[in-house]
Formats: C-alpha cells, sequence, structure tokens
C-alpha cells in the first residue's frame, strides 16, 4: 500500500531560532502545485467527520498548523488508509479523484487546506457511489 492512490505526506523545512519556528509552503516547490486557495477548518469536535468527498480536479495539500486530524482515504475499490496529522511542519498531499474524509479533531485543531483550484462545486463528488462509478469508469 505504498504510493496508496499518490497520496503522500510532506515534510516541510522549519525554520527554527531563538525567536520561534516558521514553515514556508511555496507552491510548485514545497507544495506539488500552483496554490489558487487556501481555507481552514477550525472549531470542530471530535465526532465530526468532515470532508466526505472526493474532487475531479482540485489537489490539496492539509496541514494541521495547530492540533491534530486524522484523514481518510478511500480509493473507491475497498481500501482504505489512515493519516494522522498532528505537526505544523507536517502536510499530506491529496491528489485528485481520491476520496477523503477528515475527523477526530482534537479541540486546539486548525487544519489548513492549500488547494491548487479555485472554489467550484462542480468539482466535488459528495455521494460515495458516484465516486466509485467515476473512478472504477
Ligand atoms: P464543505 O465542502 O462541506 O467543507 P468540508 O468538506 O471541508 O467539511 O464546505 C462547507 C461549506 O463551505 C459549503 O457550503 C461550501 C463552502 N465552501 C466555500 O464556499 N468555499 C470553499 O473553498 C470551501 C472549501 C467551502
Amino acid at each position: 500500500m505504498n504510493n496508496f492512490l499518490n497520496v503522500k505526506m510532506l515534510e516541510f523545512n522549519s525554520i527554527g531560532d531563538e525567536r520561534g519556528k516558521l514553515v514556508v509552503c511555496e507552491g510548485e516547490s514545497d507544495i506539488p502545485f500552483a496554490l489558487k486557495r487556501v481555507f481552514y477548518i477550525y472549531g470542530s469536535s471530535g465526532n465530526v467527520v468532515r470532508g466526505n468527498h472526493a474532487n475531479r480536479k482540485s489537489e490539496f495539500v492539509l496541514i494541521n498548523v495547530s492540533g491534530s486530524s486524522k484523514v481518510k482515504i478511500k480509493d473507491g475499490k475497498g481500501n482504505e488508509m489512515i493519516y494522522f496529522l498532528n505537526r505544523p511542519h507536517t502536510g499530506i498531499y491529496i491528489p485528485a479523484m481520491v476520496w477523503k474524509e477528515m475527523y477526530d479533531f482534537s479541540a486546539d485543531s486548525v487544519l489548513l487546506c492549500l488547494s491548487s483550484e479555485h472554489y467550484n462545486q462542480d468539482d466535488y463528488i459528495r455521494d460515495y457511489e458516484d465516486y466509485k462509478r467515476e473512478q472504477n469508469g
């Protein structure tokens, strides 16, 4: 299950000195695409599941800049993988056409989401059966 759906964890350089730490996520280098959109999710309690969708074109990098959460990835063929995000200098890269669920948010979770595309409702597949159909042809 290495390289499951080309999802991968990213380690960013954390530049630290006596003043604290600084993490840079530059498009097309640290992040494997040019950024068009940033949003972040906070205030989600531990029992909610967010996401629950795949995107036809958008790629994402998710970073828990504070706290922690989990990301479940599904391929529409019965395989899944769970990733734990708990460090401000670690992200997960999620390519297009990957089903994702975010859950287990800590009370202090701030989940920063970087996207390759502007928001477009038509890019979202929100029904898992539709995802399976599009994924499996
Ligand atoms: P939703 O897709 O449910 O968020 P998540 O999958 O991360 O839990 O989005 C919640 C609402 O926010 C929904 O009405 C769409 C809106 N929204 C935007 O307007 N722009 C955006 O970039 C995003 C991510 C969501």
